[in-house]
């Protein structure tokens, strides 16, 4: 497996993939952005990027990440993180999400689905207050 920076040639592959992985309303959100955010930069968004895990070729991974100027204000969120079901379970998502925040000094958060909450546990994350069920911060 490799990682490597998403390209926009990478879209159709990427938003399969998450449409699979997260649902047709996810889909149609990230062929938006994937396309919209690579070279330009939406009002609310200071920075993004992504990165895809690749296996023979095929796209079996993504993870991205990004700084809004809103809330919570200077926190590093996490975007579009999706494994192929093929390939869950094996360390993808652990080596994607390591390769994302490396060199990232400060807080990281992420609206984490209910499935992936003992996933991010695992890698360190914690509610931000017993509240707020699907915010987890790192
Ligand atoms: C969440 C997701 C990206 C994790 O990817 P993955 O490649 O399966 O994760 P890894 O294999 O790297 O797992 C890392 C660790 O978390 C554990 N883990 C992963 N998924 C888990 C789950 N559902 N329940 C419990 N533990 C889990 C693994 O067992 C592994 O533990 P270990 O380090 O002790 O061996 C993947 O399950 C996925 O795409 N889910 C659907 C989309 C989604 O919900 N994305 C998150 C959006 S916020």
């Amino acid at each position: 497996m490799r990682i490597r920076k998403y390209k926009t040639v990478d879209n159709c592959e990427c938003v399969k993939l998450i449409t699979d992985s997260l649902g047709k309303s996810c889909g149609r959100l990230s062929k938006e952005h994937l396309s919209a955010r690579i070279g330009s930069k939406p009002e609310d968004y200071s920075f993004c990027r992504w990165l895809v895990a690749v296996e023979n070729k095929k796209i079996i991974g993504i993870c991205g990440v990004y700084r809004t100027n809103s809330t919570p204000q200077g926190f590093w969120g996490i975007d579009w993180f999706a494994v192929d079901k093929k390939y869950r379970k094996k360390g993808v998502g652990k080596t994607l999400l390591l390769a994302i925040t490396k060199g990232i000094k400060g807080k990281i958060f992420v609206w984490a689905t209910k499935r992936a909450m003992k996933f991010y546990a695992k890698a360190g994350f914690k509610f931000l207050e017993p509240e707020s069920d699907y915010l987890m911060v790192r």
